[in-house]
């Protein structure tokens, strides 16, 4: 039988194509495909600017930076998420307020609203799995206590919030090209869409080391800069994302159909468009059925196993540790099964006929 991977990244000749396209140009960084693709980015995302940088991780330290984060600041950000959310403000000596996710796996906000202070400065959601946020409601708590916004979209591009793309709706959005994600680049590569264009402005200069022309530095900045060769294939991506995500929300609807009565399907509010980058079940016998299903050759993940309030990279510098109990238990329970933009629904139907086996159901 062959082997299902959890996911797949599309390589064709097009790809290939604009790879040497760039690589024949003479020009490999920030030159005219890194042009073009932040102009076709921001068009996409219905924002007036997007920088990229060579990672989310990165672009989003350097926005941390001119924001001004620092010691005393605290920011809320869902413990459920990849560690780099909040590993940016903890380099910059501000404090994660981690609160619990509600059954969609994003943030409870009513646990948002408990846990602002008089310290707290910002908000990150994060569309954890492509299911974004109420993010009207996070602006309305915003807007009452003077905080930003970051929509954390590494998860999420081509999302839909009633009907709007996210990555545009707040502050700022932050977006990761990491070769897994919905929008890749084939490489490492990050982004942020924003509106505020002096922010753009500094941004853009802090990314290359601080300059307006080629000797000019009006302050020290860093190389975070994206290359060429990159660009070009983030384009063609572009091109294929809408068409990879409805591929992505078949596949979802078919394991919904399948899987119900055996195992937790994810629930999608109607409001939201997601558009799974991981599909993401709750079951029992977790750790069985994983090893069960890499017996018949079918890959699943855990995302994450561990949670971030407990990360001991978090626990040094922040000793009080607080409970979340949905948070706890779900990292017990969940399940990435195989998903992306080329898979068949045939390739679908074979994981759930291994999952029924499993548990001695038969699919629907
Ligand atoms: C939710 C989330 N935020 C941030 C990141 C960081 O992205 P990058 O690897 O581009 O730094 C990732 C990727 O792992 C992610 O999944």
């Amino acid at each position: 039988m062959q082997k299902i991977t959890l996911s797949k990244c599309y390589v064709s000749a097009e790809v290939e194509e604009a790879a040497l396209r760039a690589l024949r140009s003479g020009q490999y960084i920030l030159g005219k495909e890194s042009q073009a693709f932040e102009a076709e980015l921001a068009s996409y995302t219905g924002v007036k600017h997007c920088i990229l940088g060579s990672s989310w991780t990165l672009i989003v330290y350097l926005l941390h930076q001119l924001q001004g984060i620092g010691p005393g600041d605290e920011i809320i950000v869902p413990s459920h998420t990849a560690f780099p959310t909040m590993e940016p403000l903890i380099h910059l000596g501000a404090r994660p307020v981690f609160v619990d996710v509600d059954d969609t796996f994003v943030m409870d906000l009513g646990q948002v609203r408990a846990a602002i202070t008089p310290r707290t400065v910002g908000i990150i959601p994060v569309y954890l799995y492509g299911h974004p946020v109420d993010v009207h409601e996070v602006l309305d708590i915003a807007a009452k206590h003077h905080l930003w916004v970051l929509e954390d979209c590494a998860q999420a591009q081509g999302a839909k919030y009633r009907g709007k793309t996210v990555g545009g709706l707040a502050d700022f959005g932050a977006f990761s090209f990491f070769p897994s994600k919905n929008l890749t680049v084939l490489g490492d590569g990050g982004c942020i869409a924003t509106n505020n264009t002096q922010m753009a402005e500094r941004l853009r200069m802090l990314r290359n080391h601080g300059r307006q022309g080629k000797y000019d530095h009006e302050f020290p900045g860093y190389n975070v800069r994206f290359n060429e060769i990159n660009a070009a294939i983030g384009r063609v991506m572009l091109k294929h994302l809408d068409e990879f995500n409805e591929n992505r929300r078949r596949i979802a609807a078919r394991y919904n159909d399948r899987l119900k009565g055996i195992v937790q399907t994810p629930p999608e509010r109607e409001w939201a468009k997601a558009v799974y980058h991981m599909y993401v079940i709750r079951c029992e016998r977790r750790d069985e059925l994983q090893k069960f299903l890499k017996e018949h050759n079918i890959d699943t993940g855990i995302h994450y196993p561990k949670p971030n309030h407990l990360q001991p990279a978090v626990t040094a510098l922040f000793p009080y540790v607080p409970k979340l109990p949905r948070t706890e238990q779900f990292v017990k329970e969940i399940l990435s099964l195989p998903i992306h933009g080329e898979m068949t629904v045939e390739t679908a139907d074979r994981v759930c006929e291994a999952i029924g086996q499993f548990y001695g159901k038969k699919p629907s």
